[in-house]
Order: structure tokens, then C-alpha cells, then sequence
């Protein structure tokens, strides 16, 4: 694992138990209180939230499957998975405001359910076998190398499907991010990176996984790559 990624980890840790949680508790709920930005990232990543269950939706064994949410934020994807009708799901992320609020989130829905385990835990320390590992928008808090030696990980967890999304690196991206039009505005998140895709692929090829699906969500501020893998038979 590389050298700054304890570091790095902690701070994004510090981000989400504080500052970040409040942002991104209303970023990811349906209050007015938000910017334009904020607006827009909702938008996006509600694109790239509703094209996941639209892919779980296509496996015909998915109500009977077990799930890992890992770096579950408040719970954006799980709450309506639970709302499908999955019962068995693992759901974690690094902090434990986060994690508390994904709980409150699942309580107020009625969707309480005995196989539902919470986890506060960085998703390198996860452990288990599930059908389903999907990771939405949490490499962006990561340079590169960090990056694909987490996908390794999470590759390491599931059984067939791995899903997940982060921002693509693109010249295009690159040139707004340097003028700071991308993530504009000092300390509104750590540090974000945009990925390589080809490094993301090839780190779960090397852990015998193929990609099954992509696709690219968008909206002002909110670029998402979002991609399924399958492991090779
Ligand atoms: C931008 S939010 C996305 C949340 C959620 N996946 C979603 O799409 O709604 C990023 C989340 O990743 C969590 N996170 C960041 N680094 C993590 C790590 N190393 N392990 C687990 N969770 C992490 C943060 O605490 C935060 O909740």
C-alpha cells in the first residue's frame, strides 16, 4: 500500500466526521439549503445512483443476493436497494457520522432488518464475500496508485460483481480542474483527484475481473465514471 495513503486517509476521515459531513448530508437529501454546485453534484450523482440499481435490477437473482456498500456516504445507494427488497447487505464508510446517518436514514424508512451489518471501517480493512461490492464516488479522495490497490481489494470481496465510479482523468478535466472550475472554491472537500480508467480496469483485470458495463454521468461539477465488472469464469 503506498506510504501517503495513511495520511491521506486520515484526513479525508477528519473531512467526512466534520465539515464534510454537514455538506454532504445536504448535498445527498433533498433540502434547499445547497449552492448550484451542490445542486448539481446532487443531480449527477443521482444519475450515476439510479443506473446502479437499474444494472442489480438486471440480475434475476438479485433480491436473494448480499451486498457491500463500501464507503456508503449516508446511505444514498443502500436505502433504495433496501427499498427493492435486498435484505443482506453489509454497509461501511471510514466515518462514523456518515455511518450514523445512513442508520437514522434506514430507521426513518422502516427498512430495518436483522442482516443489515454497519461498519466503520476504511474499505482497504473490509473483510467478507459478498455478490455485489460496489463502491461509488469515493476513489475521487485518492491519487491513482491508492486508488487501484483499493479496487484490488475490493475485488477480493466479491464473488462476481464489482461496481464503481470515480472521476475520470480527461485533458478536458484536467484544463478545468486546473483553473479551478471543477472543484472550484478552497476547502469545499479534501483534495480531489480525477483517475485513470486504464489503470482502474487493468488493477481488477490483474485480479482476473472483465468490464461488463460503462458509463459516463454528468451534470455541471459532477463527472462520474461508472463501471461493472464480472469475474472471469
Ligand atoms: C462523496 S461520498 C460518496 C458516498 C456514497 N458512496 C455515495 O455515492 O452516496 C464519499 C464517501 O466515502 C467515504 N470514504 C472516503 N474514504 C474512504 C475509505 N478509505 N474507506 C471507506 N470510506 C471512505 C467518505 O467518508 C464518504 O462517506
Amino acid at each position: 500500500m503506498p506510504i501517503s495513503n495513511n495520511l491521506e486517509k486520515e484526513e479525508v476521515k477528519d473531512y467526512f466526521n466534520g465539515t464534510g459531513f454537514d455538506r454532504w448530508r445536504r448535498i445527498y437529501s433533498k433540502s434547499e439549503d445547497v449552492n448550484t454546485v451542490q445542486k448539481n453534484i446532487r443531480i449527477g450523482h443521482q444519475k450515476t445512483v439510479d443506473d446502479v440499481l437499474d444494472w442489480i435490477k438486471d440480475d434475476p437473482t438479485f433480491l436473494k443476493s448480499s451486498f457491500c456498500d463500501a464507503g456508503c456516504g449516508v446511505g444514498s445507494l443502500s436505502v433504495p436497494l433496501l427499498k427493492l427488497g435486498i435484505n443482506d447487505i453489509q454497509v461501511s464508510d471510514i466515518s462514523a457520522s456518515m455511518i450514523d446517518e445512513t442508520k437514522l436514514r434506514i430507521k426513518r424508512e422502516n427498512l430495518n432488518s436483522k442482516k443489515i451489518k454497519y461498519k466503520i471501517c476504511d474499505l482497504e480493512n473490509l473483510s467478507g464475500s459478498f455478490d455485489f461490492v460496489i463502491c461509488l464516488d469515493v476513489f475521487i479522495h485518492y491519487p491513482q496508485p491508492v486508488a487501484e490497490e483499493m479496487v484490488k481489494h475490493l475485488c477480493s470481496l466479491t464473488k462476481s460483481n464489482l461496481i464503481v465510479s470515480f472521476a475520470p482523468y480527461t485533458p478536458f478535466l484536467a484544463f478545468l480542474k486546473s483553473i479551478g472550475k471543477l472543484f472550484p472554491g478552497p476547502s469545499k472537500t479534501t483534495r480531489a483527484y480525477t483517475l485513470r480508467e486504464q489503470g482502474i480496469i487493468r488493477a481488477a483485470k490483474e485480479q482476473g475481473f472483465a468490464v461488463s458495463r460503462k458509463k459516463l454521468n454528468q451534470a455541471p461539477f459532477y463527472f462520474s465514471k461508472l463501471i461493472e465488472f464480472k469475474k472471469n469464469n
